[in-house]
């Protein structure tokens, strides 16, 4: 019947419609989505100026979205669904380094930067000096894997934020015993953006908008998964309460505090510093499947 339907006949007449989609997957997504937001709309009960409200609300966040601004990924983000699919992607538990999410500050255009170079030689704060390694597991240590790092300043911004240039980003690349190390400034807790409709639903929805203190790692060597992650300050308070839920236990460091002298890397330091060391593993790619048909 494709007429004069009721709040039950809607949901399979719009299914029905979906016959021909281009393809399986296509077609198994759309009923899906049919089905759960009609699902969504019956429990809720929308009266016409709410719905109205939630088509506003969208338009905005589309609105909101520029070359340095992604309230899409924000609204993804606090609403736990980027986890989620970071979850279901990563269901193994072989002692690989955990992932967790992307969120909308990496940039392509990173520089590209020799070892133990500093990527904030301009900016004020607490020097950091950040060591660490890359290994495929059995496979050992990766020379030559791409270690990617972005982060916020110790005032909780990253530089697409207040800057014109590109700082406390770089992409470093692992030696002969896949070590890396860089300096940088210490990152701190803040808030993501929240002067648009993702902050506006945060609010509305009682919550607060901080991420615990944390800087990006994205790490790639060929034969194995593109690691995309985190390492977190031990004792944040914000580590439980994180906006985004990105946090896991294992991605949790220690940012040790030192006294002026001689660091790790054999820099002398004249003043007060924090050294952070992690060690990543990353795992095996998975043998190629044949391209989606969606
Ligand atoms: C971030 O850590 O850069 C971030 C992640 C998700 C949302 C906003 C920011
Ligand atoms: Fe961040």
């Amino acid at each position: 019947m494709t007429r004069n339907h009721d709040e039950q006949t809607i949901t399979d007449a719009v299914l029905e419609r979906l016959g021909d989609a281009r393809s399986a997957r296509m077609r198994q997504v759309s009923e899906a989505l049919v089905r759960h937001l009609h699902d969504f709309i019956r429990d809720i009960e929308p009266t016409q100026a709410e719905w109205a409200a939630a088509i506003d609300f969208l338009t905005r966040v589309g609105h909101k979205c520029d070359d340095r601004r992604q309230e899409f990924i924000l609204l993804s983000d606090t609403l736990g669904a980027s986890m989620l699919v970071d979850a279901i992607n990563h269901r193994h538990d072989d002692g690989a380094t955990e992932t967790t999410v992307l969120g909308p500050f990496f940039v392509e255009a990173r520089p590209a930067c020799a070892p133990g170079e500093n990527i904030a030689p301009d900016v004020d704060g607490t020097p950091m000096l950040v060591t660490g390694s890359v290994s495929g597991g059995a496979a050992g240590p990766l020379a030559g894997a791409s270690v990617d790092t972005w982060h916020a300043d110790g005032d909780g911004y990253y530089d697409v934020q207040n800057r014109d240039r590109s700082t406390m980003r770089g992409r470093f690349e692992t030696d002969d015993d896949g070590r890396f190390r860089f300096w940088t400034v210490r990152p701190s807790a803040y808030p993501i953006p929240d002067d648009g409709p993702v902050g506006e639903m945060l609010s509305a929805q009682g919550r607060h908008p901080y991420r615990p203190e944390h800087i990006h790692f994205m790490i790639a060597a060929e034969g194995f998964e593109t690691l995309v992650t985190h390492v977190f300050a031990r004792g944040d308070p914000y580590l439980d309460e994180d906006v985004v839920f990105g946090v896991k236990d294992s991605l949790v460091a220690d940012y040790v505090q030192h006294d002026p002298g001689i660091a790790p890397d054999g820099t002398a330091m004249d003043r007060r510093y924090v050294h952070l060391h992690y060690d990543f593993i990353l795992q095996p790619a998975a043998p190629a499947e044949s391209p989606a048909d969606a």
